[in-house]
C-alpha cells in the first residue's frame, strides 16, 4: 500500500518506519525544513532503541521517504495518516490546530478517494470535526470526491515503541464504514497475522479509548503513590504491599511502582485534557482531578524528604541527582520529576550537580548554561562536593550501586531514592541515611 504520514514526530516517525519495514510505500511530510533534511540523510532527532536502524534501512531500501512538499504527499497515498501534535492550550485542552490544518490541507490537494486516519491524540468528537474541515476544503474547490476519516490511536511507550507498534496488544480502529475496515486491515495485515489485534468501534469511541487508557494507568499509579504515603505514615513497606496486590491478577503488577510521580508528554497531558472535556459536556470528572492532584504532590515529595534531612534549609548545599529523563531509555524530560527537584532546590539557594545517560543534552537546551548546575558524564562523579543525592530516574545502571563509594564521596551520607531502587537494610548497612517511597521511614 502506499501510505502518507504527517508528521514526524514521534507518533509518525514511528508509524512510517514500521509501516515501510512490513512492506508499505511511506511518505513522511513535515513543514520543518531541517527535519527532513535530517531525516533524508538518515539521521532521527529522538532517542528511540531501534528507531534509527529501522528508519535508515527502509530508506536504503526506497520504502521511506521524506518531504515537505504537503501537496505531494496528499497525492501520494490512499491512506492518509495524521500524526501531528496537539500541545495543550492554556486551559489543559488540546490544541487541534495543526491536525484540522493537515485535513485542510488534504481537502485543498486531493483527487482521488482518501482513507484520513487520526493517529494524534485527539478530543472525542475529533473524527467529525477532520471530516467537516476536509469537506470545507473540497466544497471551497467545488469539488466533489469521496473519502472517509477513522480514528486510530497509537499505543506507544517512549523507550518500547517499535514493539508496542509491531507487537501491541490490540490496533483500535474508529470506524462504521466497510470500506475503511477493509482498508486497515490490509494496512495492519502484517503485524495483526497471529492473531486479530483489530478492534473496530464508533470513532468517538476509539477516542475516548486512547483516553481512557491513559487515566486509568495514571489513576494506577496515583493510586500506589497515595498507597505508599499512607505506608510511611504508618510503618508498612510498600513495596511488600506491591507484591501482595500485584499477586492478584485483577490487579496484576503492572504499573503499580510507586515513585515520585508520573511524567512524560502523555499521562499529564491526556488526564488534564480528558478532564477538561468532562467539563464541558458538564461532568465533574472527581478521579481524574484527583489523580492529577495527587501526581502534583508526589513530585514534591523528592524535595519535602530532601529539605526535611536538611531541617528545611538548602541554601549552599549541593545537590547530586541521578536520573533527568521522565522515565528511562529516552532523553525526554517533559513534565520529569527531576525538573520539579531541581527547580525547588534552585529556589531555595541550592545547587545540582546532574547525571543522565541521555538526556544532559536535553537538560542543557532547557536550563542553558547556569551556575548553580553541572552536568557530569558519570554517575559518581556527580557526587564529588555534594551533599546529598537523589535519585529521580531508574535507568539500569543505577540498579546496582556501590554504597561504600556513595558514602565516601558525598560530604553528607544522604540518599533520597524517588524510585526505590535498594533494600533500604542494605543501604543503611553501609552508614547511608536512605529516604524511599512508602518504605516505612518517613523523614
Ligand atoms: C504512555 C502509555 O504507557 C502508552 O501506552 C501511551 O501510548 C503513551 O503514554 C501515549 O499516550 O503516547 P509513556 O508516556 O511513554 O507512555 O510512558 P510510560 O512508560 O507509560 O510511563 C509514564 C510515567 O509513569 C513515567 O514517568 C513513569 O516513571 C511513570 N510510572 C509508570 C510510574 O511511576 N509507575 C509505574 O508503575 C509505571
Amino acid at each position: 500500500m502506499r501510505i502518507t504520514i504527517f508528521g514526524t514526530g514521534y507518533v509518525g516517525l514511528v508509524t512510517g518506519a514500521c509501516l515501510a519495514d512490513a512492506g508499505h510505500e511511506v511518505l513522511c511530510v513535515d513543514v520543518d525544513p531541517a527535519k527532513v533534511d535530517a531525516l533524508n540523510r538518515g539521521e532521527v532527532p529522538i532517542y528511540e532503541p531501534g528507531l534509527a536502524p529501522l528508519v535508515v534501512h527502509n530508506r536504503a531500501e526506497g520504502r521511506l521517504s521524506f518531504t515537505n512538499d504537503a501537496a505531494a504527499g496528499v497525492a501520494f497515498g490512499a491512506l492518509q495518516f495524521i500524526a501531528v501534535g496537539t500541545p495543550p492550550d492554556e486551559d489543559g485542552s488540546a490544541d487541534m490546530r495543526y491536525v484540522l490544518e493537515v485535513a485542510a490541507t488534504i481537502g485543498r490537494h486531493m483527487d482521488d478517494y482518501k482513507l484520513v486516519v487520526n493517529k494524534s491524540t485527539v478530543p472525542v468528537g475529533t473524527a467529525d470535526r477532520v471530516h467537516g474541515a476536509l469537506a470545507e476544503a473540497l466544497v471551497a474547490r467545488g469539488a466533489r470526491i469521496d473519502y472517509d476519516v477513522c480514528s486510530n490511536p497509537e499505543f506507544l511507550k517512549e523507550g518500547a515503541a517499535i514493539e508496542d507498534f509491531t507487537r501491541g496488544a490490540r490496533i483500535v480502529v474508529g470506524t462504521d464504514s466497510n470500506r475503511v475496515r477493509e482498508l486497515m486491515r490490509e494496512c495492519y495485515a502484517p503485524y495483526s497475522r497471529n492473531h486479530d489485534k483489530l478492534v473496530f468501534m464508533d470513532a468517538r469511541s476509539a477516542e475516548l479509548t486512547k483516553y481512557a487508557a491513559n487515566a486509568m494507568l495514571a489513576t494506577k499509579i496515583s493510586f500506589m503513590n497515595e498507597m505508599a504515603n499512607l505506608a510511611e505514615r504508618l510503618g508498612a513497606d510498600i513495596e511488600q504491599v506491591r507484591l501482595g496486590i500485584g499477586s492478584d491478577p485483577r490487579i496484576g503488577y503492572q504499573f503499580i511502582y510507586p515513585g515520585c510521580g508520573y511524567g512524560g508528554s502523555c499521562f499529564p497531558k491526556d488526564v488534564k485534557a480528558l478532564e477538561r472535556t468532562a467539563r464541558e459536556v458538564g461532568y465533574q470528572a472527581r478521579i481524574l482531578s484527583a489523580v492529577e492532584a495527587v501526581n502534583e504532590q508526589q513530585k514534591r515529595t523528592l524535595f519535602d524528604k530532601l529539605a526535611a534531612a536538611f531541617d528545611g534549609d538548602l541554601a549552599g548545599r549541593t545537590v547530586a541527582v541521578w536520573g533527568l529523563a521522565f522515565k528511562p531509555s529516552t532523553d525526554d524530560m517533559r513534565e520529569a520529576p527531576s525538573r520539579a527537584l531541581m527547580e525547588a532546590v534552585w529556589s531555595a539557594g541550592g545547587r545540582v550537580r546532574a547525571y543522565d545517560p541521555e538526556a544532559a543534552e536535553e537538560c542543557r537546551r532547557l536550563y542553558g548554561e547556569r551556575q548553580d548546575l553541572t552536568l557530569v558524564d558519570q554517575r559518581y562523579q556527580a557526587l564529588e562536593g555534594a551533599d546529598a543525592l537523589v535519585i529521580c530516574t531508574e535507568w539500569k545502571e543505577f540498579r546496582v550501586a556501590d554504597f561504600a563509594t556513595i558514602k565516601k564521596t558525598l560530604a553528607l551520607p544522604i540518599v533520597v531514592d524517588g524510585r526505590n531502587l535498594y533494600e533500604p537494610a542494605a543501604v543503611r548497612q553501609a552508614g547511608l541515611l536512605y529516604y524511599a517511597v512508602g518504605r516505612g521511614e518517613s523523614v
